[in-house]
């Protein structure tokens, strides 16, 4: 057996989940026997929610592309490691085996070092899906360097607000990527981006398309001109702390702009392997395809490290599901029979609208397992799924996890568990979810057992709650960059001695978790997180704006869309292009995944006598429940609402 920890039926499914819950060191310490250290731990954990400090496998040594590169080079040098598919399907591809991607890291991380980098500094990737993208990933954990991968489609301004809080002083990008039809130019973004902050010392540019970009003296050089002044490298990994930063990744909460997500190296390699193996039941020489951009968490845990420490080839696709046309991924899985197949319920939702047409020539006969991630998937899209896609042979996952969590915490597992669509299932091993009331007491019947814990396996009264998680796991958040103080307010503080989610949970009889979407200010729009504040505060910048106010509504594709409320110096008509002015400067200020959907303009916000604006009515109106808003007579001033609701868009 390649995976000595891979779970084989049921039944050792919850001996396992059992055993990790009974003793979470002997668990976990057995599982880390089977990747490669430097050193081993003297500790496998330390913890406390209250600071929270937690501390996995202190004391061992460690480099995770020792996992994820070198200890394939004895029997899978030959192997792809990543076959990368362009946007353009009539370009070639590339196929990067164990010795090449290996060789190709070694080499960046000469020019990183060249280029004044060091163990310990920030360094901000700002690339498209391209196999350089996870070669400058992985060489900045071979060096020690922390990552900060920002995704291409935000904006100039969230990355000068990364490169701050980050502090970094390197970036990483290309001339520009492929979106389908569209070319986005990435380095006139940087070069922007990098009129609002003065930390960058250099820009190493990976020439993709071939376009013209600026290149300023001294601070912007090519990634190829550099990689061609390497004679030779010194093969061997920095050699990490266990506890020491793998990466940060930026995500919207509640309040206040993103935060940095902190996850640190021997944690992370273990959880996002343990899981990746256990979720999919990967085969050793199965052919593995996230569709998730690595400038998200699913791309990092899923595309990159999970799958090249579990030794599997991994599929990169630069394009969209739908360029040239909406079969793109089901050629894709046919051209190099993918084995699994990993997306989000809104690709599948925007693929179900071109109806089976596009289907009628595929095979998808490769494919044995299905995976979804990144919001609630509907019935109706996971039926479609598993008829059109899966033939009704593959077992869907349900993976419900999150930026902080780094790893998959409920799902089932592919042929082991079973599915029931639209519910994430079980936990994992060595995950307690509790559901908690407002005051954060169990919900009835939430403690089964005896040590508190609902046993899976167990039934119960069906019960809903605030999701929230009892016990530390592997790859749980560390921190928030530079404040810390901030992950305790946001994830540690609002239940005493428990890790809230944010998000909402049901639980059936038997057992299996419903996540029913956020409790708090944060919207899922097409799989992303966003904050209605964060948009609020970009909608503000736009100069007639007075005040906003931002909620979700359910959409079909989307999942939730973003509707606006604001209130204009000028009055409350669109009189000289308003709309398309606040739009833009969400745009300008965040990205085009952030620009609201809908767009009305009010004299005033239905608020409280102590100012606080009402969001639960302006949800209630975007929703288009409007006979059902409650008591409204705490307001301080009614009328508005009837205004709001006549106005309606
Ligand atoms: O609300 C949950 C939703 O996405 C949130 C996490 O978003 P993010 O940190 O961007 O990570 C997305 C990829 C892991 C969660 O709080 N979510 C994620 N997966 C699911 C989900 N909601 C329901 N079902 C899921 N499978």
């Amino acid at each position: 057996m390649s995976f000595p920890y891979q779970i084989q039926s049921f039944d050792h499914y919850l001996t396992e989940y059992k055993k990790s819950i009974d003793h979470p060191e002997k668990f976990w310490g057995e599982v880390a026997e089977h990747f490669v250290w430097k050193k081993k731990w003297d500790k496998v954990l330390e913890w406390n929610f209250k600071e929270p400090r937690v501390r996995w496998f202190e004391g061992a040594k460690l480099n995770i592309t020792e996992n994820c590169l070198d200890r394939h080079l004895a029997d899978k040098a030959d192997q792809p490691a990543i076959i990368w598919e362009p946007n353009d399907p009539t370009l070639p591809n590339r196929i990067l085996n164990y010795r090449d991607l290996h060789g190709e890291v070694c080499r960046f991380v000469e020019v990183l070092k060249n280029n004044g980098v060091k163990k310990g500094d920030r360094v901000c990737i700002y690339m498209p899906m391209v196999p350089e993208l996870a070669i400058a990933v992985l060489s900045c954990a071979r060096m020690g360097a922390i990552h900060s991968v920002v995704f291409g489609g935000f904006s100039a301004q969230s990355i000068a607000d990364r490169i701050e809080d980050a502090q970094c002083r390197i970036v990483i990008t290309a001339d520009g990527g492929n979106r389908g039809p569209k070319d986005i130019p990435l380095k006139a973004t940087i070069d922007e981006a990098l009129t609002k902050t003065s930390r960058i010392q250099k820009v190493i540019v990976f020439k993709h398309l071939g376009n013209t970009v600026n290149m300023q003296a001294g601070r912007d050089v090519w990634w190829q001109d550099e990689a061609k002044k390497i004679t030779s490298t010194d093969s061997r990994a920095e050699s990490m702390d266990a506890e020491d930063i793998l990466f940060i990744l930026y995500t919207s909460g509640s309040t206040g702009k993103p935060k940095g997500v902190v996850h640190t190296c021997a944690g992370y390699m273990i959880y996002t392997t343990y899981t990746f193996v256990n979720v999919f039941q990967y085969k050793p020489g199965d052919i593995y395809f996230c569709t998730a951009d690595v400038g998200w968490i699913t791309g990092h845990s899923y595309t990159i490290y999970g799958p090249l420490s579990a030794g599997a080839t991994t599929v990169m696709f630069e394009g969209i599901p739908t360029y040239p046309d909406a079969g793109r991924f089901w050629n894709i899985i046919d051209k190099y029979g993918v084995n699994i197949f990993y997306t989000a319920p809104t690709a599948i939702r925007s693929l179900m609208g071109f109806g089976t047409d596009p289907l009628k020539d595929k095979k998808l006969e490769s494919l044995r397992v299905l995976g979804t991630v990144g919001e609630p998937i509907n019935v109706e899209a996971w039926h479609w799924y598993d008829e059109h896609i899966g033939r009704g042979r593959c077992p869907i996952v349900d993976t419900w996890w999150q930026t902080e969590t780094a790893g998959i915490m409920i799902s089932n597992l592919a042929g082991i568990s079973q599915g029931k669509p639209s519910y994430a299932t079980l936990p994992l091993p060595g995950v307690i979810p509790l559901l908690v009331d407002e005051k954060g007491l169990p919900v009835a019947g939430s403690d089964a057992g005896k040590d508190g814990v609902f046993h899976p396996g167990a039934k119960g009264e069906p019960v809903s709650g605030n999701l929230c998680i009892r016990f530390p796991w592997p790859s749980i958040i560390r921190t928030t960059y530079g404040d810390h103080e901030r992950c305790r307010l946001n994830y540690f503080a609002t239940y005493p001695d428990l890790y809230f989610t944010g998000d909402g949970a049901f639980r059936d009889a038997e057992g299996n978790y419903r996540i029913t979407g956020r409790v708090d200010d944060v919207l899922n729009v097409s799989g992303h997180r966003i904050g209605t504040a964060e948009v609020e505060n970009a909608i503000n910048m736009y100069p007639d704006v007075v005040e906003s106010a931002v909620v979700g509504y359910p959409h079909d594709i989307k999942g939730q869309g973003i509707y606006a409320y604001v209130i204009l110096q000028s009055g409350h008509a669109n009189q000289g292009g308003e709309k398309e002015g606040v739009s833009k400067m969400v745009n300008k200020v965040i990205g085009a995944i952030a620009k609201p959907d809908k767009i009305q303009f009010v004299s005033g916000l239905p608020k409280t006598r102590s100012g606080k604006i009402m969001r639960r009515i302006l949800r209630k109106i975007a929703e288009g429940e409007m006979d059902n808003l409650g008591d409204i007579s705490t307001l301080t001033d009614p009328g508005v609402v009837e205004e709001i609701k006549a106005g309606r868009l």
